[in-house]
């Protein structure tokens, strides 16, 4: 079987709690849940991850690329939440890794503060999903299932 690595960044574990009118009430948990489902609908393995730390989601995207290479992996559903808009680092772990990364956003950044307008991934990545709720990650791991 397949897999897939969903990797959520800062912030993300206090879904549920934190900003609900713009995130929603779905937890973590629930959204691990929701996309372990998914993956078993898709036929695929799916685990998930959350970090506070760049350094930390920076090794699992290198860690990714290698199994990506071995073909043990379709690829990253990845929210990097603020570091999206500061990371040159997970930018270049994503392209050093040649890790195959579909962006992916809660709210819709593009209609809130100038300063989440701007991507260091969107270029690096294969796809980008935003302001679909937490209803974008099933319909972005079944992105990473389409080749
Ligand atoms: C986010 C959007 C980011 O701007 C923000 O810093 C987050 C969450 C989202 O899922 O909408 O932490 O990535």
């Amino acid at each position: 079987m397949t897999a897939a690595l969903v990797l959520n960044g800062p912030n993300l574990n206090l879904l549920g709690s934190r900003e609900p009118g713009v995130y929603g009430a779905a937890t973590l948990a629930d959204v691990e849940r929701l996309c372990v489902t998914t993956g078993a609908e898709l036929g695929i393995d799916v685990e998930c991850r959350q970090s506070n730390l760049e350094g930390e989601l920076v090794g699992w995207l290198q860690e990714a690329g290698a199994r990506q290479a071995a073909g043990e992996l379709l690829g990253v559903v990845l929210n990097a939440g603020a570091y999206t808009h500061t990371s040159i680092a997970l930018r270049d772990a994503v392209v050093g890794a040649g890790v195959r990364v579909i962006e992916l956003h809660i709210s819709n950044v593009h209609a809130r503060e100038e300063f989440r307008q701007h991507s260091y991934l969107s270029a690096v990545a294969a796809g980008v999903i935003v302001g679909l709720g937490v209803n974008g990650y099933p319909l972005a791991l079944r992105a990473l299932t389409l080749s």
